[in-house]
């Protein structure tokens, strides 16, 4: 057996005052007087108190992947979590999102990807003693082959692009000159 907390105390009652959630575990009563074997109990006990977010990660995905935003919280008893894009709640199975929980963490995944779901999203963990909420950014990867090029590049391009019809005219030109002297 272990417990977390050791009161040696002479008396009825052990009386915490401002209980923190470090001083939840098992304690230990032992009574005993000069006729019988002393009496051991044990009890537990449990300190309830509000969530806090411990993990609120952004993540960034490319459209066409799967995504998923993750929310961790510390609570007793153990969190309820709900999930929102700006004002608007998110449901299990809904617009392409599954919601999975599972014990202090919770997370938000999308099937698959698409620029709609990039945004601000706001992770909601409640207990009776209180809630919290932490936003999370799921962010767009950028396709390397979408990165601006410099003007110089831009303008390399068209003249290359420009100066070959242009000589083909040219020579057309020529050819059409050289047979109207026949
Ligand atoms: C993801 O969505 C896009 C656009 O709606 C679609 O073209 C693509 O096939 C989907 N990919 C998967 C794996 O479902
Ligand atoms: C969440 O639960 C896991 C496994 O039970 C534990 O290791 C972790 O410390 C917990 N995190 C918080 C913030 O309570
Ligand atoms: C996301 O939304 C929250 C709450 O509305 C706001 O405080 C935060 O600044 C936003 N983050 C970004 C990166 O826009
Ligand atoms: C998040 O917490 C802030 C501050 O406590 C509150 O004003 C806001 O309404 C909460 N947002 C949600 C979606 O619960």
């Amino acid at each position: 057996i272990g417990w977390q907390f050791f009161f040696v105390t002479e008396g009825e009652y052990v009386e915490i005052t401002s209980i923190t959630k470090e001083q939840s575990g098992e304690y230990e009563c032992i009574s005993s007087n000069d006729v019988s074997a002393p009496d051991v109990r044990m009890l537990q006990v449990t300190v309830n108190y509000p969530p806090f977010i411990s993990k609120a990660r952004s993540t960034r995905t490319a459209v066409g992947q799967r995504g998923v935003l993750q929310c961790e919280a510390s609570a007793v008893p153990v969190a309820a979590f709900e999930w929102y894009k700006e004002d608007r709640k998110l449901f299990n199975g809904l617009n392409g999102v599954k919601i999975e929980n599972k014990g202090n963490h919770s997370m938000l995944i999308f099937f698959n990807v698409s620029e709609e779901d990039y945004g601000n999203y706001t992770c909601v963990a409640m207990n009776k003693m209180g809630n919290t909420n932490a936003s999370i950014i799921l962010y767009g990867k950028r396709c390397p082959c979408l990165e601006p090029t410099g003007p110089g590049t831009i303008n390399d391009v068209s003249r290359a692009s420009l100066s070959q019809p242009s000589s083909l005219c040219l020579l057309v030109t020529l050819i059409v000159l050289y047979l109207l002297k026949f």
